[in-house]
Parts: C-alpha cells; structure tokens; sequence
C-alpha cells in the first residue's frame, strides 16, 4: 500500500538508522512510499553500509549527545523538508525522538516518560507504578554497595547485575553468590560512554531478582495513545554467567491465551515507558508453573537480532511498516496475511580469538549471513558482539524452522585459534 509516491510521498527523519533495524525501515519506506532521512553525526554516516546511505533523501548531521544543539539541527531540518513523522531507532536516542516531535509538534511518545524507555531504573519505576509483573530491583553504585543492596532486598541468588543503560547484554552478568558479585558490578560499570556517538551513559548498576523460564519477546505498535500487538517471538539465549541471544522463532509455541498474556502484558508495558505514537520492543519471561509472564525490559524501538524478517517471513506483518505508519499519525497494518513460521539462529564462538575458518552450509529454505572474515578477531563470548554469523530458516511451522535452522548450525564449521 502506498501513502505517497516517489519524492512526493511523506517525509520520516529517523534517528540513527545505523544498526540492524535501519535496513528494514529503508525496505518499508520504499514500499510505503515514504522519503526518508537521518539524523546522525557526520563520522557515523560515513560508516554507513551503501544501501543505507543511497536510501535516504537526506540527512541532518549534527551532534546527537548534545540535546540542545541537536533539537535545534533537527527542528529547523524538518522544517525545511516538510517532515511529517519522527522515527526513533538507535535505542540511546529514542527521548531525543519523543522530545524533537513534542517540539515540532509531529505524532511521537510521551517527553515526559521518555527516559524510561532507555534507562533501566525509570523503566523499573515506571512499570512498579502501574503494577507490571517485573523483576524486584536494587541499585548500587559500587562493589560494597551491592553486596549490602543484595542483602537488605533479599534478592535472592542467582542474581542479575546490568548497567542502567546499555543493550545487547553488554555488561549484564547472572551471578550464582556473593563471591563473583564484584566482578559482576565492574563488567556492569565498564561503560560511561556508547559507542558509536560517545554519548554519555548512567554508570549505576541495577541488581534484579532472577527471573526463571522461557523468554519470549513482544512488539507493539501503538498509534495516537492506541497499542496494537504484534507477533510474539520465542527467544534462546545461553546459559550461565551471561546471557547472549542465540536464537529467535516465530511463531513462538505458546498456547493462544499466553499469546494474549504476552501481547497484553508487552502493550502495557509499552504503554508505561510513554510509547504513544511509534513501537517499542518488550521482553519478557514466563517463570516455569505460572500464566504470568514478566516484564524483563521496553525499548521504544524496533527490534535488532533481524527480528523484523523473521516476524514478517511468518506472519506478513512489517513491523517496520507499522512504525512509519504509527509516527506519521495513521493506523498501522498489524493483521497477519499468513501463518508460516521462521527462525533465526545465531553462531557464537566457543572462545575469543582470531577467525580461522568459517563454513556455513547452504540448506533448501535458509540463507545466512557471516559477519567476520577469517584472520579477524573474535570477542570473548560475554555479549551479542561475539556472533559470528547467523542463519535464517523458513518453514511451515515453528518446530520445523528451529530444527532446519539447527541442522545448519550444527554442520556449520566454525575455527577461532
Ligand atoms: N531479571 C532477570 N531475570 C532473568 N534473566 C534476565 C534478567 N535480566 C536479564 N536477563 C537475561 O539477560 C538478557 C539480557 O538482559 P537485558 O535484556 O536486560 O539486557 P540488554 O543489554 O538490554 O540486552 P539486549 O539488548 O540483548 O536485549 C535477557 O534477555 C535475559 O535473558
Ligand atoms: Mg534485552
């Protein structure tokens, strides 16, 4: 369906495009119809893939940690380009997208909550203040501190500890006692700046409760204060100290009213963190014998990991179609137009080191993605910067495409020396 065409259909300026949503959001703007361009700074753009840079009709360069200077860049760029719709989409960014849409008076989320859709002691308190099902939290700000915060909570072991603010499980550690704590609050402190902006990050580190069972991930596309639920995704993820997706499938196996759990549980969420004209990706955990699933964080974003396909090589659903639609003020199309099922499956290396070889076998219904050539090195596996490649497979049912995609990574070589 086509809201404009070719240079005359609306503008979107998405804030920071770079990562994995961004080649989605190209896709479906081409689809829709949408011009679109990028605020980002100007040593980021020239990193961009290609694809990305010769998509956009434009981009705002300016410095996005600094939110005056930037609010000012963007306001008078979207004035000057007749923007309709503000897209966040590097999570970090995503309250400079709810401000500069209050500012220019475009469909956005909620300034006054946005922060709490990035940093995770607001998320916490805005979800305990409507009574979302999360995990029980403390906070410290070093070693000493956490040990004494365990304590007095009773928290529990194992334990979460994570930085207030990061993604793709940096920095996040699930500590069985009190004698690996320290470590685990130095893995949480080690980021005061994100890459690749430098923009300055809340170095307080969260404890949590633990959180057991299978862990699922929900989107919602919410449209004038409206949220509409997307597909729910199952998720794996390793064991142990730390917790890095290894997978995502779709459908995701659940029985229907868990779905409905899920969806309702994610919406509310979204809602809570101030998401009122975009989406935002939620995660959550259904501990084993219960019907409740838990909130374990919302990010007014799209989802990485090329969620985006796997739900729509499912369902038919464009998430990143809802989201142009969402923040240009219009109802987003959320119904499935199929029941097909897709997973994708991530390749992670036993240890870090240099890329000796990697071989990923070709199999009828998947196509993969190799991320690093061979003499390139290879991160300790502590978090998602690790994955080697990954490999998407498409089937009838759920079952069927986690077991094609594991018969690919289980014929895959992989050698780090
Ligand atoms: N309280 C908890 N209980 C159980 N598991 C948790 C908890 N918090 C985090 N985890 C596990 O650690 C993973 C990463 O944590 P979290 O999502 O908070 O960090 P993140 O850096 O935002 O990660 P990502 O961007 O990869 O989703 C979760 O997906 C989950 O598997
Ligand atoms: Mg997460």
């Amino acid at each position: 369906m086509t809201i404009g065409a070719g240079p005359r259909g609306p503008g979107v300026l998405v804030i920071e495009p770079m990562g994995n949503a961004g080649r989605f959001l190209v896709e479906a703007a081409d689809r829709l119809g949408v011009r679109l361009y990028a605020a980002t700074h100007e040593d980021v753009h020239d990193g961009y893939p290609d694809r990305l840079r010769a998509a956009l009709a434009g981009v705002c360069a300016t410095d996005l940690t600094d939110t005056p200077r930037a609010l000012a860049d963007m306001e008078a760029f979207c004035r000057q380009h007749a923007i309709a719709g503000v897209a966040p989409c590097f999570e970090l960014f995503t309250p400079l997208a709810a401000l500069l849409a209050e500012r220019t008076g475009l469909p956005g989320n909620d300034p006054r909550l946005a922060r709490a859709a990035r940093n995770k002691i607001l998320m916490g308190e805005a979800f305990a203040a409507v009574g979302i099902p999360a995990p029980r939290w403390a906070l410290a700000h070093d070693d000493a501190e956490a040990h004494r915060a365990a304590r007095e909570h009773g928290l529990g072991w194992p334990l979460v500890v994570k930085p207030a603010e990061q993604g793709g499980s940096w920095g996040v550690s699930v500590v069985d006692g009190p004698e690996r704590l320290a470590d685990a609050v130095g893995a949480a402190r080690q980021y005061a700046y994100a890459r690749p902006h430098g923009l300055a990050l809340d170095t307080r580190v969260l404890l949590q409760e633990y959180v057991p069972g299978e862990e699922y991930s929900c989107d919602t596309v919410v449209a004038d204060g409206v949220a509409y639920p997307l597909p729910v995704v199952a998720k794996d993820t390793t064991g142990g100290r730390y917790r890095i997706e290894t997978g995502h499938t779709c459908p995701s196996g659940l029985p229907a009213p868990l779905v409905r759990a899920v969806q309702h549980t994610a919406a509310r969420a979204a809602l809570a963190v101030g998401v009122r004209n975009g989406i935002a990706h939620t995660e959550l955990k259904i501990p084993p014998g219960t019907r409740t699933p838990y909130v374990i964080e919302s990010g007014a974003r799209l989802p990485g990991d090329n969620l985006c396909e796997i739900v729509e090589a499912a369902t038919g659903v464009s998430e990143a179609a809802a989201q142009l639609r969402a923040v240009l003020g219009l109802v987003p199309d959320t119904v499935p137009s199929r029941t097909d099922a897709a997973s994708i499956r991530f390749l992670l290396p036993e240890h870090g080191g240099v890329l000796r070889e990697v071989v990923v076998p070709d199999l009828p219904g998947t196509h993969s993605e190799v991320y690093l050539r061979p003499g390139e090195a290879v991160p300790e596996p502590a978090d998602s910067t690790c994955r080697i490649a990954h490999v998407v497979a498409r089937a009838r049912t759920a079952e069927q495409a986690r077991g094609l995609a594991g018969r690919v990574a289980a014929r895959s070589r992989v050698e780090v020396g």
